[in-house]
């Protein structure tokens, strides 16, 4: 396979295929990695490595208080780093590797750096699909990696995205294209035999409840995963949704085969209605339309069901993100 490696002015750019031997290096040196997975980009830094996982915080410029998600190779790892129940164990044997958090208490030995997990007694676990997975498996130990956006921002879902975003705050940016989900993790606790969603992702309530009831802690008064602070996913221009009409000069993310006559710019999630397709283009979406210079994002209707739960949960963030600081200018 030839190694198309391309390089911008500041930070180098490899193919996945080609990834692992220089990233596993960076890594091991403690500085920072973007890395394609199913759900969108993170920004990986070694989960042992106290001064990696500082760096983490800044090129993020993201709240000390809001733990990572630490990646791994298999489940013989989590287990290594969080004590599973039956049910949690359960979950990660059917979803892992893909989409799903588990949130479970830390094992203490397991030599995490306490800023990963914000100083809490539990830890966030996650076997992704691809690169990321493979990449703790080299390094030996499970990898740290939120989303590979300024805190409060879009997430991205392209290397291009990383670039735009993040720049030259990493040290290496592994090309995999288009994140295949779109939308991020499902992250779940399992309290007393039930299964709490933290926040809607790319696996669906319906696909948990095959398994225990499940209980939606998304907009809990008490913030239990500080991801739920409303104002997040946010573009530069106010966006609104269920939009039933447009205005002159708002741009239009549609959904379906009946986009809103008139207004500005249109891009479709999915002319034929599908859920799927819809996170998949979500984010990149959203930038694209912030991007063109419109003064505002109206959004139609996204059914509430499958992935549409995580869709609208984003959609939610955005608008209230964007008129925050709409309000504040
Ligand atoms: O799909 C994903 O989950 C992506 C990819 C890169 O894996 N990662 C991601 O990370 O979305 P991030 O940092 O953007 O979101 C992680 C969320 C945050 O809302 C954080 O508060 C929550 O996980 N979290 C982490 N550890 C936690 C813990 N111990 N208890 C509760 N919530 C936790
Ligand atoms: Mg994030």
């Amino acid at each position: 396979m030839i190694v198309n490696r391309y390089c911008t002015a500041m930070v180098t750019i490899i193919p996945s295929v080609s990834a692992l031997p220089e990233a596993s290096r960076v890594l091991r040196e403690g500085r920072l990695v973007a890395v394609p997975t199913e759900t969108v980009y993170g920004l990986a830094a070694d989960a042992s490595n106290a001064d990696a996982v500082a760096k983490i915080y800044t090129a993020k410029g993201r709240p000390n208080f809001n733990p990572l998600i630490v990646h791994v190779a298999d489940i013989e790892m989590a287990q290594r780093c969080g004590a599973f129940d039956d049910l949690s164990l359960r979950l990660a044997e059917t979803f892992w590797p893909g989409p799903l958090t588990l949130i479970v208490p830390l094992r203490p030995e397991a030599g995490i750096a306490s800023a990963v997990t914000a100083g809490l007694d539990t830890i966030a676990l996650r076997q992704p699909v691809g690169v990321l997975a493979d990449l703790a498996r080299e390094l030996g130990n499970g990898i740290a990696a939120p989303s590979a956006n300024s805190s409060g921002r879009i997430s991205a879902t392209s290397a291009q995205h990383v670039r735009d975003d993040l720049g030259d705050k990493v040290d290496l940016m592994i090309d995999g294209g288009d994140c295949a989900v779109g939308v991020e993790s499902t992250i779940v606790k399992v309290v007393d035999g039930a299964i709490s969603v933290l926040r809607a992702g790319g696996v669906s309530h319906e696909q948990l409840s095959a398994f225990a009831p499940v209980a939606d802690a998304t907009s809990n008064a008490t913030i239990e995963s500080p991801g739920q602070l409303l104002a997040h996913y946010a573009p530069r221009v106010p966006l609104r949704m269920n939009a039933k009409e447009l205005a002159d000069t708002e741009a239009q993310l549609a959904f379906g085969a009946s986009p809103l006559q008139g207004g500005g710019m249109t891009l479709n999630l999915s002319a034929t209605g599908d859920l799927d397709e819809a996170a998949h283009n979500l984010f990149a979406m959203m930038k694209a339309l912030d991007d063109t210079g419109t003064d505002s994002i109206a959004v139609q209707p996204i059914p509430e069901r499958g992935i549409g739960v995580a869709i609208n949960d984003r959609l939610r963030r955005a608008a209230h993100g964007s008129r925050r600081e709409g309000d504040d200018g």
